[in-house]
């Protein structure tokens, strides 16, 4: 089995990025510990971070042909904006977690439209990275 975890714009800041929202974890040191967790369920974790919307969209078509099972996305900004993204993973129906690092909803007005929700198996905001972790459980449960 293969997951895709996939983050978006800024992300690769985190430990440096308004740690009082996003917490001090760096990227590197979330995906270590979702690695370890995957080796224990037995799965083959794939990650891919980008500040560039095309290619986003362009790593998620590629997950449809490597037979990527399910998807954890962090789409981050494009959250709000993009229908590109979207109309990706409508595009190659592979089921997907979106998380968020901080609650969404308790922030600007901005932040509580999600292009994501509705298509989403499910999602987890405002639980800092270990909605990472409890994305990666739901996710083996529901491919293994
Ligand atoms: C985010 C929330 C978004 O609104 C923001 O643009 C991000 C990160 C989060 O993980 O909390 O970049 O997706």
């Amino acid at each position: 089995a293969m997951i895709l975890v996939i983050n978006g714009p800024n992300l690769n800041m985190l430990g440096r990025r308004e740690p009082e929202i996003y917490g001090r974890q760096t990227l590197e040191d979330i995906l270590e510990n979702l690695e370890a967790l995957a080796d224990e369920y037995n799965i083959r974790l794939q990650s891919f971070q980008s500040n560039a919307e095309f290619e986003i969209i362009e790593r998620i078509h590629m997950a449809m042909d490597e037979g990527t099972d399910y998807i954890i996305i962090n789409p981050a900004a494009f959250t709000h904006t993009s229908v590109a993204i979207r109309d990706a993973l409508a595009t190659v129906k592979i089921p997907f977690i979106e998380v968020h690092l901080s609650n969404i909803h308790q922030r600007e007005p901005f932040r509580s439209h999600s292009y994501f929700s509705d298509l989403a198996d499910g999602i987890i905001a405002g639980l800092g990275a270990k909605g990472y972790e409890l994305a990666l459980h739901a996710a083996a449960d529901k491919i293994l």
